[in-house]
């Protein structure tokens, strides 16, 4: 219908149908980014999975191909899973990936492009000795052992690479080497292992350098003062671990062991799994893919004839006090930019909401400074909000005023009100410094039932007596809100069905403030977004 083609993305990666969940092996080869999909090309349900293939020279613009794989042999009946690309020898690509056997069992397989003088890669030719991977070994389980890294080379010249898996009913990230990247044997122990949960999906790790928001190849020799990041991904969501590589033990150490999970860090608060990162050797920077799911009901999709989309790509990096990561979208993406809005100096006093106009509500990029005027009247900090950030935004909403916010941004808004998503800050004062609370309201995001709509959120430090602003970034994309808060330092994508919206009604945004202090807007910037060629022609 007309109206579920409205909340189809504009700008975002997705297939042109059907379903799509992790994006899989993502890879820059000669000139051309290729993003690889988990990909149902049969149904708008996770199963019968392939592996979907796009390029694209701008990661903006995707030209839409075959799938590079598909479940054609017993090694992948079942699904061809997600892995990774490594290019080995200089400029061999290869493909590592997760198959679910005709036993029932989870493997590991090769693929190597037919014709590495094919600009799109476009056919791919599983190994001879698939799998190259089989779950044995002591304390493992058959089915959750999946989703190979990239590989990367050790000091004695092998490679590596760590699977996600269950061991003896743990997290782990298990450790393989190889000569030849063909036949692997198992470390005599893990990467990394935690018994604070099961299995983890996903793994991704990488090397990062404090405050440098330039990439590393996972391959090249590790700078000095050089981090390792270890991301895996659980309960529903994406958490990642700051540490070193050990290189004599040849293993992951955390620089803090959290016993809660619910403590670990997050790439994303909001509806963000399975995320991938890959070193762009064009532009020197690491980018990290990650797969939003619909939050709507498996009815709908049908309806739409699609689910799933994955986040704007975004540049990630470690923060100069080498705590957390940050993350921004692509610079790329600014290319769609259209009618610049520019406002300055704006004062939210309590209670004020300012409309931001002139610009397509439905497809924007927003960026703005929010400067307090004063940091005597923050709230104190409960750390036990830490354990249940999304119950803290439940029982803080939008409307419930504090002494520094709620401030922020009520994006695709109905003309009454009565559908409206809220992304909003408020700051509260802890021991030394101040933390900024960040949520992502979609309790009133629709009028429809049968949604996921919860109040995601996340909290940040910052020093408010070095740096008085916090600032904002959002872009919307239909039913796509995905926030930068703090620069990056805490992002939430988040994915809503307004009615509005599916009607052709007009469709507001705001700025606001609901806190008791004032809050001074230096500068607000908007634009409309242009629609991106999104895997609409084939290649
Ligand atoms: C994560 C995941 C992976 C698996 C893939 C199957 O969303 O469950 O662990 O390889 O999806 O599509």
């Amino acid at each position: 219908s007309i109206a579920s083609e409205r909340y189809r993305t504009a700008y975002h990666f997705q297939p042109l149908k059907n379903w799509m969940n992790d994006p899989s092996g993502p890879v820059y080869y000669n000139g051309i980014y290729h993003e690889f999909y988990q990909h149902n090309p049969g149904g708008t349900i996770g199963t019968d999975i392939v592996w979907g293939h796009s390029v694209s020279t701008d990661l903006v613009n995707w030209l839409r191909l075959e799938p590079a794989m598909v479940r054609d042999t017993p090694n992948d009946i079942k699904g061809c899973w997600t892995g990774s690309t490594t290019i080995i020898n200089g400029d061999q690509p290869v493909i590592i990936y997760t198959g679910g056997d005709s036993q029932g069992r989870q493997v590991q397989n090769i693929a190597l492009p037919k014709n590495r003088s094919d600009p799109y890669l476009r056919e791919w030719i599983k190994g001879g000795n698939n799998p190259v991977l089989l779950p044995d070994g002591p304390g493992m389980n058959l089915i959750q052992f999946r989703d190979p890294t990239t590989g990367w080379i050790g000091p004695d010249g092998l490679w590596r690479i760590a699977v996600g898996a269950e061991l003896y009913g743990y997290g782990a990230a298990l450790l393989y080497k190889s000569e030849d990247f063909l036949s692997w044997t198992r470390v005599d122990h893990p990467l990394y292992t935690s018994n604070a949960s099961a299995m983890w999906e996903c793994p991704d790790f990488f090397p990062v350098l404090p405050g440098n928001n330039g990439g590393l190849d996972l391959s090249a020799a590790i700078p000095k003062g050089a981090k390792h990041v270890l991301k895996m991904s659980l309960d529903s969501s994406d958490k990642y671990m700051i540490g070193v590589y050990d290189l004599k033990r040849d293993a992951f150490v955390p620089d803090i062991v959290l016993d809660d999970r619910r403590l670990w860090l997050r790439i994303d608060y909001g509806s963000f799994y399975a995320s991938k990162s890959f070193f762009d050797s064009k532009k020197g920077r690491r980018i990290i893919w990650g797969w939003s799911n619909e939050t709507d009901s498996p009815a709908d999709d049908v309806v739409k004839g699609w689910a799933g989309i994955h986040a704007i790509p975004r540049t990630i990096w470690l923060d100069s006090d080498g705590k957390q990561l940050l993350q921004w979208p692509i610079d790329e993406i600014e290319s769609l930019r259209r009618n610049e809005i520019n406002h300055q100096e704006l004062e939210l006093k309590k209670g004020d909401l300012f409309e931001i106009k002139g610009i397509d509500t439905l497809q924007a990029d927003v960026e703005v400074d929010f400067e307090l005027t004063s940091i005597d009247s923050a709230d104190p900090f409960d750390p036990s909000w830490l354990l249940d950030v999304e119950k803290h935004c439940r029982e803080s909403g939008a409307s419930v005023q504090g002494g520094i916010g709620p401030f922020g941004l009520v994006v695709l808004a109905s003309d009454n009100m009565e559908e409206h998503t809220v992304v909003h800050f408020r700051v509260y004062k802890s021991h030394q410094s101040y933390m900024v609370l960040m949520c992502s309201d979609l309790r009133r995001s629709s009028l429809r039932s049968e949604l996921y709509t919860p109040a995601y959120g996340g909290f940040f430090e910052v020093d408010l007596e070095r740096e008085s602003k916090i600032s904002l970034r959002t872009l919307i994309d239909r039913s796509a809100v995905e926030s930068f808060g703090g620069g990056g330092r805490v992002c939430i994508t988040s994915r809503v069905y307004p009615v509005a919206l599916a009607d052709n009604d007009t469709i507001h945004m705001y700025a606001f403030n609901n806190g008791s202090t004032t809050v001074r807007v230096p500068q607000l910037r908007a634009w409309s977004m242009m629609t991106a060629q999104v895997n609409v022609i084939q290649g």
